[in-house]
């Protein structure tokens, strides 16, 4: 066990599989208090159970460290002031949030039904908020804390996933801005894209489908390939490590975290840009617009040509 976290105490939600379980393991190992919140439902966000959570505080207690499990959905806002409550009664202070709690309900936009997009904004977005929210007033009155966010690559648009990369993207604005909120206070906040081969994104379809269809068991080798070389685990330090001090420099940034790769994304920067004498007009745009700001542009999302 190390002590870079000594004495502190954190929140993971969704901490009872994955790459939840992951960061709360390697937190509580390097010293944190950590309240395990996971209210133990489906890939799809459907059902709930105890195990999870109290399996991961179980873990930990038994290697030498402190935990304490909560069953709640984060998706309720009243989760979230629990959870703030939770760590300041049980182990005296709250220094670490991860947002983590994830679930998927993949469809065409075309297709998506309201509760689809309802149920996965729910969850992702305004989880991350309904926890941000609580902690933000411990953190602004002790003048220090930490959040990692979990974002996603997907959040740079996936097909089939609507309302998932719009929850993913939203989370890194969210990440941005709560930066500027806190950031006065002592207080940062980073997200996350992580990679990892959980149920999210190897489901049993997935694997069912793969053993049918690859040609010589080459896409279920694939999958295989992806579980090996990106265990959830291999999330966990880069995210453990920006809770440290040691990051006290990083704020407000977006950070690719899996297998043996980490990566730091830009700001999204203005290439090209037209300007007008006066305020725009149609005929101005449509002249200057393929002229000069989208030239080199092509839709690289109609089918191929055969
Ligand atoms: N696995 C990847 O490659 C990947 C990629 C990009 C983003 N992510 C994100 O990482 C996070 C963790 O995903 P994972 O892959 O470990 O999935 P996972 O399904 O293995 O773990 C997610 C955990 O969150 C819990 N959870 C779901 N909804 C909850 C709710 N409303 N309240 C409390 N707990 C809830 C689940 O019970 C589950 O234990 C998610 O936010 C996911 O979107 C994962």
């Amino acid at each position: 066990m190390g002590d870079r976290l000594k004495d502190r105490v954190a929140i993971v939600t969704g901490a009872g599989r994955g790459i939840g379980r992951g960061e709360a393991l390697l937190l509580a190992a390097e010293g944190a208090a950590v309240v395990i919140n996971d209210f133990g439902g489906s890939a799809a966000g459907e059902g709930g159970e105890k195990s999870p959570a109290d399996e991961v505080v179980e873990e930990i207690k038994a290697a030498g460290g402190k935990a304490a499990a909560n069953y709640g959905n984060i998706a309720d806002y009243s989760t979230g002031e629990a959870l703030v409550q939770q760590a300041v009664d049980t182990f005296g202070r709250l220094d670490i949030v991860i947002n983590n709690a994830g679930i998927l309900r993949d469809r065409m936009v075309f297709n998506m039904a309201e509760d689809e997009w309802d149920s996965v904004l729910a969850v992702h977005l305004k989880g991350h908020f309904n926890l941000t929210r609580a902690a933000c007033v411990v953190f602004r009155q002790q003048r220090s804390g930490v959040i990692v966010n979990t974002s996603s690559e997907s959040g740079l648009g996936n097909m089939g996933q609507a309302n998932y990369s719009a929850a993913k993207e939203g989370i890194i604005g969210l990440t941005r801005t709560v930066a500027r909120d806190m950031g006065k206070y002592g207080v940062r906040c980073n997200a996350i894209r992580p990679r990892a081969g959980t149920r999210l994104v190897i489901s049993d379809q997935m694997r069912a489908a793969a053993e049918r269809e690859g040609s010589g068991g080459m896409q279920l080798k694939g999958l295989e390939m992806f579980e090996k070389t990106n265990p959830p685990e291999a999330v966990a330090p880069m995210v453990v490590w920006l809770c440290t001090d040691e990051a006290a420099h990083v704020n407000g940034r977006d950070f690719l975290v899996g297998g043996n790769h980490i990566a730091l994304y830009s700001l999204p920067e203005q290439i090209a840009s037209i300007k007008t004498d006066s305020t725009w007009d149609l005929d101005t745009v449509a002249k200057l617009a393929p002229e000069e700001l989208t030239k080199d542009l092509t839709n690289q999302f109609l089918p191929k040509e055969a």
